[in-house]
């Protein structure tokens, strides 16, 4: 199945670009900004990536986040992420990114996206890989705080497409962003939301009714609503599911316990995803492998996969067309 995946033109719709950033790029930026880390080595750090829910994780990530600090740094990150799409056949990929992760740290909004962009673009050129770019609000500050971020952001909207929201779950419900989720869509932006990975179905009613999110971020507990399940078949309401993340995070015990094929038997719009690969052991074609292995997942439902992936991305209908007559035609 290995080479099926990795000939399958893939679209990622999940990712966290502070998650790509792997221990050893971790260190060299550490060391080229003046950073001490609280590791001795890349090993010593790779060891503490044994998570038990999504706040362990959250707490390490912030952390090594620090490291980034210039223009060059988010650009150096978001290339190698760019590679490793261009090395698996990533041919479409929108980005989320966390800007008050930095502007936190006294980094401006223009060095972040300056940055990203950068690399954005010379994947486009260099090697056809498109994208779109997501600024995340952190669900566990507050909504003027994501309104202060909005506001940051406005020189750069044209740099744009969409908004998310991320961080914490529990506790902090869709709902606590209606107003600024009002004035993105309002701006133009499409909007997504992460709900249902550790929260309840609740808030992805909340996601869909309050924030009117055009795609649900992970929505595995979606499976714990009938009602719900309804509402998202019907509607074909795309959901990014990020398999080994859902592992290592601890929201199914292993893979072989994850709803995702459930879910796509179901006919719900499924698509896989990364997350935040460098912390959870795998990029795109890991996630498609893992699926492949643990789940028993055959040939044509890794292909409903990567089709659901084309449609639920926000690409122009022409390249949707070429990308799905190529993976229909794929042997
Ligand atoms: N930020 C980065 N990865 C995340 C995830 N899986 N859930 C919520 N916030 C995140
Ligand atoms: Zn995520």
């Amino acid at each position: 199945m290995k080479p099926f995946i990795a000939a399958l033109p893939k679209v990622e719709l999940h990712l966290h670009i502070e998650g790509t950033l792997e221990p050893e790029l971790m260190f060299a930026l550490a060391q080229r900004n003046g950073i001490q880390l609280p590791y001795a080595d890349v090993a010593a750090l790779r060891a503490a990536y044994d998570f038990h829910n999504l706040q362990s994780f959250l707490d390490l990530y912030y952390q090594g986040a620090a490291v980034l600090q210039t223009e060059q740094d988010f650009f150096d990150l978001t290339w190698a992420y760019l590679s490793r799409c261009q090395a698996q056949h990533v041919v479409h990929t929108e980005i989320f990114f966390d800007p008050q992760t930095h502007l936190a740290r006294g980094i401006k909004m223009g060095t972040v996206i300056a940055g990203i962009r950068a690399a954005l673009a010379q994947a486009e050129q260099q090697w056809g890989i498109s994208s779109c770019l997501i600024l995340c609000f952190l669900r566990h500050l507050s909504q003027e705080e994501a309104q202060a971020t909005l506001d940051a952001a406005m020189p750069y909207l044209e740099q744009i497409q969409g908004v998310g929201l991320d961080s914490s779950e529990l506790g902090n419900p869709p709902a606590k962003f209606t107003q600024v989720f009002d004035r993105a869509r309002a701006l133009g932006l499409k909007v997504v939301a992460h709900a249902g990975e550790e929260g309840p179905a609740s808030y992805i009613w909340e996601a869909l009714d309050r924030l009117q999110v055009c795609r649900i971020d992970h929505g595995v507990r979606a499976s714990d609503d009938e009602t719900l399940m309804t509402r998202l078949i019907e509607e074909q309401i795309p959901l990014t599911v990020c398999p080994l993340s859902n592992t290592r995070l601890k929201v199914f015990d292993k893979m072989a316990d994850h709803n995702l094929l459930q879910l796509l038997e179901r006919d719900l719009c499924v698509t896989l995803n990364s997350d935040d690969p460098a912390y959870f052991g795998g990029y795109l074609q890991e996630n498609f492998e893992a699926v492949a292995k643990d789940l028993r997942a055959s040939r044509e439902q890794l292909r409903q996969l990567a089709l659901n992936a084309v449609q639920a991305s926000w690409l122009p209908l022409s390249r949707k067309k070429t990308l799905i007559a190529e993976i229909l035609t794929l042997p």
